[in-house]
């Protein structure tokens, strides 16, 4: 696959810079780091790219990601080579993690609400101890007025697919606290999104 071949993003190509300064800020050196959900795989070449101290796990429930991620990241030693993950399928792959962070950007609105508690059961699963679930996208917040190009963004959402649609945070975390996480972090982002930092608590349910 030659890199004009690639699949390419254009709003990946714009959060990228964002969403890799808010991790530099919460994930810790020589993490390890699955990524649920990596689509080009844009988000994981540039992250591992920018901290090579980093080890990046991608993952996609589509094997035409898979080989499309793989292609992209070829030349980067952190990068394992991308693995077929579906939170709606079965058990995730063997032998997975811990991992010090699970990412995940732009998947909870654009799949069914049952990935949601899916992700989080998972994540916790496969993390270390005190591990990060690290979320990115737009969400509905509670008590706070909904920027336009939300609404419109859910409408057309829904009429694609009714089981999409934006989620609010209050029901994100309300999954996130049951599966064993406390959250950390709420942080606005450019274009009406969110970077959404969970830890997992001494305290989890045993997975
Ligand atoms: C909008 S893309 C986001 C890709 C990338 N994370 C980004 O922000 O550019 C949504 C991705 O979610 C993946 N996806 C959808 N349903 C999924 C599921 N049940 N399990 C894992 N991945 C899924 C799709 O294959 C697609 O790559």
């Amino acid at each position: 696959m030659t890199p004009q071949d690639l699949p390419f993003s254009p709003a990946a190509e714009r959060n990228k810079g964002p969403i890799l300064a808010a991790l530099q800020a919460w994930l810790p050196r020589h993490a390890s780091v699955l990524e649920i959900a990596s689509g080009t795989g844009q988000h994981a070449a540039h992250f591992a790219g920018a901290r090579p101290d980093w080890t990046w796990q991608p993952t996609d429930r589509l094997s035409a990601d898979l080989a499309g991620i793989r292609a992209r990241c070829a030349d980067l030693p952190n990068v394992r080579p991308a693995l077929a993950l579906d939170l709606l399928a079965g058990p995730w792959p063997a032998g997975l993690g811990p991992f010090q962070a699970v990412y995940c950007a732009n998947l909870l609105h654009i799949s069914p609400w049952e990935t949601t508690p899916a992700l989080m059961r998972g994540a916790a699963g496969h993390l270390v101890p005190d591990g990060l679930l690290v979320l990115y996208g737009p969400f509905f917040i509670e008590n706070l007025p909904t920027a336009p190009g939300n609404e419109a963004f859910d409408a057309d959402l829904r009429s694609r697919d009714p089981a999409w649609g934006l989620r609010w945070l209050g029901q994100v975390a309300r999954e996130a606290r049951q599966a064993g996480f406390v959250a950390r972090a709420n942080l606005e982002m450019p274009a009406n999104n969110r970077v959404l930092v969970f830890q997992c608590s001494s305290e989890r349910p045993t997975p």
